[in-house]
């Protein structure tokens, strides 16, 4: 595998089963994702989108296909190597936050370098940084409850980049911001892109952050429709939220 593909899919299928119902949720899909590409996921209600998303994440296991994850075969590990390589090599943000409501934005950000198998930062010192690299070192303190949506998926971000993680996968991670937080994210988005090489995979329903996006896979019943590589326009923006 060439050093800079950092997820490599190759005839993934999903097939579900309600009752004597078979769903075929993915069918046949392959792809190949480089490092440090801001990759958006879309397509109509039901295609496929947060099922892809969850195999690429190794939260779900594909019926047929392999997934690599930086050179990692992902699809016949045991669940305590794949829980291991979750933590170290993908970072998840989700619409709803899912921030732990009894710690401090500070702990919900260590929280997955304490539990770490090889642990690569201090765990305090690092989520301080990334909370302040995200605008928040005034909020460290703070539980979920006392920040703002937007500053909560900051947090959500800060805390998928603990380990360092290859990828960065968001299901909708804007969902529920309004225009003006979901543009803050979006920024703290590209700025983690620009600043680690972070690659950036999001499912997204809106037509505005689906424009942001360099490359745009569709889906359709299952499978990919449509590819559009797009050549960033211009220099990335390096704003810092
Ligand atoms: N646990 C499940 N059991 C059975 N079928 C499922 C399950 N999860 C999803 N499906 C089916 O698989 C298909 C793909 O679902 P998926 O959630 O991936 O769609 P999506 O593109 O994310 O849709 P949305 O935009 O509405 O979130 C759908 O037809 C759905 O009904
Ligand atoms: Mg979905």
């Amino acid at each position: 595998m060439s050093q800079d593909v950092v997820l490599r899919a190759q005839n993934l299928s999903k097939t579900l089963k309600v009752g004597e119902v078979k769903v075929e949720a993915l069918r046949n899909v392959s792809l190949t994702i480089e490092r440090g590409e801001f990759v958006g996921i879309v397509g109509p209600s039901g295609s496929g989108k947060s099922t892809l998303l969850g195999l690429i994440g190794g939260l779900d296991t594909p019926t047929t296909g392999t997934i690599e994850i930086d050179g990692v075969d992902i699809t016949r590990l045991s669940e305590r190597k794949l829980t291991r390589i979750r933590n170290e090599k993908i970072g998840f943000i989700f619409q709803a936050f899912n921030l732990i409501p009894t710690l401090t934005a500070l702990e919900n950000v260590a929280l997955p370098v304490q539990f770490a198998a090889k642990r690569q930062f201090n765990p305090h010192k690092r989520a301080k940084e990334l909370l302040d690299m995200f605008g928040l070192g005034d909020r460290i303190h703070h539980r979920p409850t006392q920040l703002s949506g937007g500053q909560q998926q900051r947090v959500a971000i800060a805390r998928a980049l603990a380990n360092n993680p290859a990828i960065i996968v968001g299901d909708e991670p804007t969902g529920n911001l309004d225009s003006e937080s979901s543009s803050v994210v979006m920024e703290a988005l590209r700025n983690v892109r620009d600043t680690f090489n972070t690659t950036v995979i999001l499912v997204t329903h809106d037509p505005g952050i689906a424009e942001q996006m360099e490359r745009l896979i569709t889906l359709v019943d299952g499978r990919i429709t449509d590819e559009d590589a797009r050549t960033a326009t211009g220099t990335h923006l390096r704003v810092q939220v």
